[in-house]
């Protein structure tokens, strides 16, 4: 099993699009046995997904009352990819997880899955706090998505002293050049600054995925955001066996 971050302390620079189509990608083409790990108390993989949570407020019982995460885990309408959805329950799971005190709350849970799952993809919500450091300490990979700016790699470079900072070791980090948009001029110069990042396109195939509630390349599996993310994926699992 391997298990892989979409973080970021930035709202809404594309993590939950990433994270559900990364996680139909491992489904999909590796056939992985896939679990999307929503901790984003907004739901937005669940939504994506058009999964609805099996109980009300059952999300932080996983964290704070031993219930077995098995229980709240959802199958979606895709083979290999199931889902564990948020809910506003774990607003305050930063907080939360700091007065139970066990600083591998996260990571020994993730472990617990192993048995069933290969592909572990957390979808984070944008905090520095008590679960982006238990994030951290779960995920063998970060993938950071970044709006394409002259000040990318300064960005990246903050997520990753942040990161740093907020524990002694921390899984390798990979940037991501995200809602590229090539007929911008500083998105274009971002991507000429740092030609070896991965990068997904602005697309509205890709915004259409809020609208169908499904991955990309469920319903434009030739479009250039859906090989983006397959290529992404392809990067991360090459990554991924590189690290064994
Ligand atoms: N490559 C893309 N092309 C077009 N639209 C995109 C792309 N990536 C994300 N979006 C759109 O941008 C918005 C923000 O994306 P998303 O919700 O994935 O970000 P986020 O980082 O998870 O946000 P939050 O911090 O609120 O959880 C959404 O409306 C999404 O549809
Ligand atoms: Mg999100």
């Amino acid at each position: 099993m391997a298990s892989i971050a979409v973080y970021s302390v930035k709202g809404g620079v594309g993590k939950t699009t990433l994270a559900v189509n990364l996680a139909w990608c491992a489904a999909t083409i590796s056939r992985r046995e896939t679990l999307l790990w929503d901790l984003d108390p907004a739901n937005g993989s669940g939504f994506l997904l058009g999964v609805e949570a099996k109980k009300k407020r059952a999300a932080q019982s996983v964290f704070t009352a031993d219930e077995a995460p098995e229980k709240l885990i959802r199958k979606t309408a895709f083979d290999n990819l199931s889902l564990l959805p948020a809910d506003e329950s774990i607003r305050t799971l930063g907080r939360q997880l700091g007065s139970i005190g066990k600083k591998k709350r996260l990571a020994k849970l993730t472990e617990t899955l192993a048995k069933d799952y290969d592909r572990i993809i957390f979808d984070c919500p944008p905090v520095l706090n008590e679960l982006s450091a238990q994030v951290m300490r779960a995920a063998d990979l970060v993938i950071v998505p970044l709006p394409p700016s002259p000040l990318s790699a300064r960005a990246f470079e903050t997520v990753v002293e942040e990161v740093k900072g907020s524990g002694r070791k921390h899984p390798p980090i990979l940037p991501v050049l995200s809602m590229l948009d090539m007929r911008r001029t500083l998105h274009k110069q971002a991507r000429e600054a740092n030609p070896k990042w991965p990068a997904i396109p602005l697309a509205s195939a890709i915004e259409q995925c809020a609208v169908t509630q499904q991955p990309v390349g469920a319903i434009a599996p030739r479009s250039a955001g859906a090989r983006a993310f397959a290529q992404l994926w392809t990067a991360i699992e090459r990554k991924l066996a590189a690290k064994k």
